[in-house]
């Protein structure tokens, strides 16, 4: 799906129209949110940790080394590139993805897309693996488009986007400030009107500041499946971003004054009509921005959990005491997670 065009607001009609293919799409996600919210039990809300804080360098004990099976889509996982928003593991972390290092390795991990099949040469890792040397699945992808198939018992840790992964690696985050930081929303306001007349013309300009509103619709709708389309509307583009259902971001601690959730409303013409006035009343615009000033974005892009993974891999000890294999990781990955099959009538 191609929604990456920036919303217009205003009187422009193609805004409009484009946003009127989710009309049905936002009733049915109400109706699957609220049987979600009746059938599946809810989890314990813990705290998520900003583990993406690189500021927070681990206690070093133990060089480690991480054997990288797969590729990542085609190219090599390098220490250089993979640990590169945290330079401080770097020192007692490295990446190799030569096999010769496999009984060396602390852990083995395997990318789901590269990860082909009833592939011989994992399967005979399986039977050659230490106890306290976790195979690792990493996953940048809803389940609806992973087709990951390991044999059971194979993946010890995942590591995913999703918050109950062994290893959480988000695209993004947010974590509140230890002090509030002077945001000048007149300016940002500012900024915003002035651009209002010229982009009428321009439904699908690239220039990502101006817009006043983001649609950060995801391809897929799954737990805790928020891409970079949604912190970015927040952080490098400063508008308001636009979703379809406000639960998942709920569920990862967004403030609830961050964003416009479509399923809020009633009708589709009673979020049209709240985002027009948004639109025209500077109080209630920056309203939704007074989060900036307690909360800070980080950008995670789904790299993040290399260096958690490092951090891990330190504590040995624990690792052999605490045992753990998915029978099914890919049931784990897709089970009772996404309303796809809603969405995809409408598309
Ligand atoms: C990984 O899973 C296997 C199979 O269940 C198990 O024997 C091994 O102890 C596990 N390793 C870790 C580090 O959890």
């Amino acid at each position: 799906m191609g929604y990456k065009s920036p919303l217009q607001s205003g009187n422009s009609m193609c805004t409009w129209r484009y946003l009127g293919r989710f009309v049905t799409l936002g009733v049915y996600a109400a109706v699957a949110l609220f049987l979600w919210y009746t059938l599946v039990p809810t989890r314990s809300k813990e705290p998520i940790s900003a583990n993406l804080d690189a500021s927070a360098a681990p206690v070093i004990t133990k060089n480690v080394v991480i054997y990288a099976a797969t590729k990542f889509f085609g190219h090599p996982i390098t220490t250089e590139r993979f640990l590169a928003t945290c330079p401080d593991v770097q020192n007692y972390c490295r990446i190799t993805q030569d096999e010769s290092e496999f009984d060396n390795a602390d852990a083995v991990l395997f990318h789901n897309a590269d990860y082909h099949g009833q592939n011989e040469k994992f399967k005979s890792m399986k039977n050659q693996r230490k106890p306290g040397v976790p195979f690792v699945l990493w996953s940048l992808e809803s389940p609806s488009n992973d087709n990951f198939r390991p044999e059971t018992h194979m993946i010890n840790w995942t590591m995913t986007y999703r918050t109950d992964a062994d290893i959480w690696a988000p695209y993004g985050t947010m974590i509140k400030r230890h002090k509030a930081l002077d945001v000048n929303l007149h300016a940002l306001w500012n900024s915003k009107s002035k651009s209002a007349t010229w982009l009428a013309s321009n439904c699908f300009t690239q220039n990502k500041r101006p817009y006043k509103f983001y649609l950060s619709i995801e391809n897929s709708n799954c737990k805790d499946y928020v891409t970079e389309k949604f912190w970015k509307a927040l952080n490098d583009r400063v508008t308001i971003p636009i979703v379809l259902a406000r639960k998942y971001y709920k569920d990862l601690g967004v403030p609830d004054s961050a964003y416009i959730a479509i399923d809020d409303y009633a009708t589709f013409d009673e979020f049209v009509a709240h985002v027009k006035r948004v639109e025209k009343d500077k109080d209630l615009y920056l309203s939704y921005h007074e989060w900036r000033k307690d909360w800070k974005v980080i950008i995670g892009s789904g790299f993040s959990g290399w260096c958690t993974l490092c951090d891990k891999l330190q504590d040995k000890e624990y690792i052999l005491k605490h045992p753990k294999s998915y029978k099914d990781v890919a049931w784990w990955h897709s089970f009772e997670m996404c309303n796809n099959q809603i969405a995809n009538k409408f598309l």
